[in-house]
């Protein structure tokens, strides 16, 4: 049966309702509340220098290598999606298992992300005398760093994570973070488990504004048969770089300023030069198309939007306090520590320090 012109006129209005709401919602920006044990200053007495560090430290490496930014970004994400934000992807595998970094979606985070965690760790040590900071927290610093670096805004990090001793199975990974074959029914029910909505959705991807993906993680648009949604320009294109399904070549995620932090990703979309269906898609889908749009003509928005969704993410199930550790190595647990569990050893030094902390020293 037809619909009656009220019940059309009452589903269209529903619809624009929703989009407006969507689009009018990024506009209300509500800083996310501080997960309780951090705190902005949880380092003011026992390593004041840190954030500093960090960020010399990333700046110069983002100055000799512009990719490190977009691996250090990514290195947070694939962190804090899994597990939460407790370094568990830093970890290597044992006898228990696989690390995370074995996971498919793991086989492509930068080497020299990885690299730069550890050397800014060992500074700290050193500045700091003694495992102080976390490496969840570095994670995050250094991800905000990259972004800054590369042009992009900043935000306020709130510290004093835990690393957990133990990291998460590879089946953890493959369910956690999604594939760039999604579209957004499927990514918004990833970012529900996490608390995660349409608009943080929308502002994540916008890290997409930076970096490179494999012909593989795309090739299934341009074969066997082009996805009609790509522009036929960007096809012939990106046909050039990955000539045959399978081809191991990458390609700026970013058409337009593929090292620049800014919105030109959403300029991307509505000319149809997303790269993965899971970018495309939030142009093609009803619900997020007013925010892509939003994001493409204001680029202030954008950078408003994406410092709150990028502190909500670096919040996701966070340790603090006792409920994990502050890695020596973070390749691997602190010795004695038992996966999945804290050992007394470990936890009177987490209660230890937990009380130097509090006396300022
Ligand atoms: C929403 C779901 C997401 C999907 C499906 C997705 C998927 C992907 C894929 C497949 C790659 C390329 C891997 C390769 O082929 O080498 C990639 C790269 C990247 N992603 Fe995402 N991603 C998502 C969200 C995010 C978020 C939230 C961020 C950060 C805020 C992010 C930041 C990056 C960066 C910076 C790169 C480039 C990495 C490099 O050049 O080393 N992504 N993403």
């Amino acid at each position: 049966m037809a619909p009656t012109p009220l019940l059309a006129a009452a589903a269209l209005m529903a619809v624009a309702v929703a989009s407006w709401s969507l689009a009018e919602g990024a506009g209300d920006l509500r800083q996310p509340p501080v997960a309780q044990g951090l705190s902005f200053d949880f380092y003011k007495r026992s390593c004041p220098r840190a954030e500093t560090i960090v960020q010399e430290y990333v700046k110069d490496a983002v100055r000799k290598d512009v990719g490190i930014a977009a691996g250090l970004l990514r290195l947070h994400f694939h962190d804090c999606f899994v597990q939460g934000c407790d370094a568990s992807v830093l970890l290597d595998g044992s006898a228990t298992g696989p690390g995370e970094q074995q996971a498919p979606p793991n086989l492509t985070l930068r080497p020299s992300a990885f690299a730069a965690i550890n050397a800014i760790r060992d500074r700290l040590e050193r500045e700091c005398r003694g495992a102080v900071v976390s490496c969840s927290d570095i994670l995050a610093l250094a991800a905000r760093d990259s972004v800054v670096s590369t042009g992009g805004p900043s935000y306020r990090v709130p510290l004093g994570r835990r690393d957990s001793p133990h990291f998460a199975t590879v089946q953890d990974v493959l369910s956690g973070l999604p594939a760039p074959t999604s579209t957004v029914p499927s990514l918004l029910a990833v970012l529900r488990n996490i608390n995660l909505d349409a608009t943080d959705l929308v502002a994540l991807s916008g890290g997409h504004t930076v970096g490179l993906g494999h012909c593989t993680s795309f090739d299934d648009r341009l074969f066997p048969r082009p996805d009609p949604t790509m522009n036929p320009d960007f096809l012939s294109k990106l046909k050039q770089t990955c000539p045959a399904k399978g081809t191991d070549r990458r390609t700026a995620l970013d058409i337009r300023t593929p090292n620049a932090f800014d919105n030109k990703y959403y300029v991307n979309l509505l000319n149809r030069q997303g790269l993965f269906t899971s970018d495309q898609d939030l142009y093609t889908n009803a619900a997020t198309r007013p925010l892509v749009e939003r994001f493409a003509r204001n680029q202030q928005d954008f950078f408003n939007q994406f410092g709150v969704s990028m502190v909500k993410m670096g919040q996701i199930k966070v340790l603090t306090g006792n409920q994990g550790q502050v890695r020596r190595n973070c390749s691997a647990r602190n010795p004695g520590t038992v996966a999945g569990d804290l050992s007394w050893s470990s936890l009177a030094q987490t209660v230890g320090e937990a009380a130097a902390e509090s006396l300022g020293f």
